[in-house]
């Protein structure tokens, strides 16, 4: 997905395009959920909005249930939109401040013309805001009438309405607070085993992801570079990136978090319009080596069954050959509490933030 610029006052030519989604290749599996975690403008919400067709890509292919959804001319498109939804970032900013609750979920019903009339979709809109957790009492209210939190509830009835085979969920709950984002995750967690959802959910907050991902992948300047099964990626993250990220996590063990050692990483994400050669990474990388890092793009590869790595020195990395610059590494002060294994229901302890490098309820 690029987004072409252009210069000139009179005559506009394009003069080059922000990269912000190159390269990426990813399988989401039926039922299961592909948490994809990165940090501000890396291209998440443009990677969501591009599969579900709300910017047009400019090239490559989104397939569901074996239909490239690329390839559909708008009508046959509309029709199946029902199969694909979107619960937006902010609810506040994709629900109509105009429309009411019961206006807001008859919307979708009406527009593709669903079974059941009248009395059929009053009926589903009860169901619905039963199953999200919300009184049925509630139709005649408007979206300023609810707070954060129930109207992230209201985003997500919203998108279920048609009944969905696969959600996109754009930061979820990065626009809650820390208690109800915990409320919220468990609700779409539910919701997926009761309606055999497959999502895609995204985030910048890494605690968020791992507690509802089956997989999870890492973005970085508009690509993927490492991708695993949850519980791989957060025990042995292999590219540099990803364990500098994880280095800032704490571990709820108290001989283990002693002697954690911090990766800092200097400096901002670079400007997608004009990316850097060779490993996208390196310009902040810890263990970037001379001349291939710098000249030569690494691939994703697969290390072990499942987990792909986009470093060429992911194995020597892994095994110690190569160490990080010292400057980088530093210790990471001791805990005043190490924080007790979370469990489904709590709010997850070891939550880092990509943006911050800390702990949200640390904030
Ligand atoms: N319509 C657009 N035109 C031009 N550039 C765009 C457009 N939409 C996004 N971009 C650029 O693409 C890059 C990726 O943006 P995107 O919104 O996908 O990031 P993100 O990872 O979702 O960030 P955040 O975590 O802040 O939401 C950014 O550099 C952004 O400026
Ligand atoms: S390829 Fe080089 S610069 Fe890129 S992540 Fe690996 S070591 Fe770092
Ligand atoms: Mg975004």
């Amino acid at each position: 997905m690029h987004f072409p610029f252009k210069a000139g006052t009179l005559f506009q030519r394009t003069t080059g395009a922000v990269k912000a989604v190159d390269g990426v290749d990813l399988d989401v599996d039926a039922g299961k959920t592909f948490g994809l975690v990165g940090e501000s403008g890396c291209g998440k919400s443009t990677l969501g909005r591009a599969i579900m067709r709300l910017t047009e890509p400019t090239s490559g292919s989104v397939t569901l249930d074996g239909q490239d959804l690329l390839a559909l001319k708008e009508r046959p498109l509309r029709s199946l939109r029902r199969t694909f939804q979107m619960v937006f970032q902010d609810p506040m900013a994709s629900l109509n401040p105009r429309q009411n609750v019961e206006s807001l979920l008859t919307e979708p019903l009406r527009a593709h013309k669903m079974p059941g009339g009248a009395a059929g979709h009053a009926k589903r809109i009860r169901e619905l805001l039963d199953v999200v957790g919300l009184p049925s009492t509630v139709v005649n209210r408007y979206p300023h009438e609810f707070s954060g939190g129930q109207r992230q509830r209201l985003g997500i009835a919203r998108a279920l309405v048609l009944n969905p085979k696969l959600v996109i969920a754009d930061e979820p709950v990065s626009a809650l607070d820390v208690s109800i984002q915990a409320q919220v995750i468990n609700l779409l967690k539910e919701l997926q085993e009761r309606f055999s959802l497959t999502y895609l959910v995204i985030a910048h907050d890494l605690a968020v992801v791992r507690h509802i991902s089956d997989t999870v992948g890492v973005m970085y300047l508009g690509t993927i570079i490492e991708q695993a099964s949850s519980e791989t990626l957060y025990r042995t993250p292999m590219h540099p990136y990803t364990r500098s990220l994880m280095s800032a996590v704490p571990v709820p063990d108290p001989s283990v978090e002693v002697a954690r050692k911090r990766i800092l990483l200097h400096g901002d994400l670079p400007s997608p319009a004009n990316p850097p050669s060779g490993c996208r990474f390196h310009t902040r990388c810890p263990w970037r080596q001379a001349s291939r890092c710098d000249n030569e793009r690494p691939v994703l590869r697969e290390l072990a069954s499942g987990h792909r790595v986009a470093c060429h020195f992911a194995e020597d990395i892994e095994a110690g050959r190569i160490q990080p610059r010292t400057d980088v590494v530093v210790d990471e002060p001791a805990p005043a509490k190490v924080a007790e294994q979370p469990d489904e229901t709590e709010e997850p302890a070891e939550a880092a933030n990509l943006a911050t490098g800390r702990r949200p309820n640390a904030l």
